[in-house]
């Protein structure tokens, strides 16, 4: 089985990638010069909300800066963010071979499409990063919160299973990930509260007022969605249409639906 790259190893492709080395993948980095210093110097620390811990030495990583780096995976894992979508898949054009696998592990709609047109005849599938990965140091990435790796279903992933499953980071595969992709979506209509809040999560989501923005919004997301026939996959145990009551913990908007 050739080996999988991480191609954009940022938050979530250091910790993603450093989970899978731990178990004893075999990995390679392809990130900015940057995340390479800070690696070559501190190599990997990662951590788990639930008290896991991982160290991983300089010694043991394979992280380059060259975009030519995948050449010989069988895997691309592609954790850049949006904007940079389309510089990556460029990139992987020139030396992807035929038979490589490409996940995007990005938020949002689209960037497995965009990846696809880019990469014709390759296997693109959609990938879903449920938990937050959030950087606290050179090298050292935090897994804040719950949730499974999801990606669309393929026959050919199967020799990467074990893998993930070792590392702890099983991948759950959906033959429809439309839903799944939506679900996670109606989660982060609250990024753009809490960049404008400009204040900590914790805090944002402990105050009243912004849990409000935040029902609107899912509120509003929920209707389209209906509208559009699309119905959101369950990532809690809660219906995506019941967060938003959680949320909001007034009935305020019950009113505001009354009267829409
Ligand atoms: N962080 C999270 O908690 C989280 C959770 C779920 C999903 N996600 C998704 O995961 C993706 C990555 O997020 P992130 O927080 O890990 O972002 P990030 O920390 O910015 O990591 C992406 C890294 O890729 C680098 N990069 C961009 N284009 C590249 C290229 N062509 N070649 C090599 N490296 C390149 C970026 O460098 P530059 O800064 O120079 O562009 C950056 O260092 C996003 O789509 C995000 O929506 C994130």
């Amino acid at each position: 089985m050739a080996g999988i790259c991480i191609y954009g190893a940022g938050s979530v492709g250091c910790y993603i990638g450093g989970r899978l080395l731990a178990a004893g993948a075999d990995i390679s980095f392809v990130g900015r010069e940057r995340v390479a210093s800070e690696i070559r110097r501190h190599g990997l620390a990662l951590s788990h909300y639930q008290g896991g811990r991982w160290q991983l030495p300089p010694s043991t990583i394979d992280f380059s800066t060259d975009a030519g780096a995948p050449k010989a995976a069988g895997l691309v894992l592609v954790t850049v963010k949006s904007a940079s979508t389309r510089a990556a898949a460029a990139e992987l054009a020139t030396i992807l071979c035929p038979k490589t696998i490409v996940i995007s592990f990005q938020n949002g709609l689209g960037h497995a499409d965009r990846l696809r047109n880019a990469l014709p005849g390759r296997t693109v599938l959609e990938g879903i990063v449920p938990f937050n990965v959030v950087m606290s140091g050179p090298g050292t990435f935090h897994q804040a919160s719950q949730g499974a790796l999801a990606v669309k279903a393929h026959a050919e992933l199967d020799p990467y299973l074990a893998a993930f499953t070792a590392a702890g980071l099983p991948l759950s595969q959906y033959p429809d990930i439309v839903p799944v992709q939506w679900a996670k979506l109606l989660f982060n209509l609250n990024n753009a509260i809490n960049a404008l809040a400009n204040v900590p999560l914790k805090e944002e989501l402990s105050r009243r007022a912004y849990r409000r923005c935040l029902a609107l919004a899912q509120a509003e997301a929920l209707a389209l969605l209906e509208r559009s026939g699309i119905r959101p996959a369950r990532l809690t145990p809660l219906p995506a249409g019941f967060r938003g009551c959680s949320m909001r913990l007034t009935g305020y908007l019950q009113g505001w639906r009354a009267r829409c």
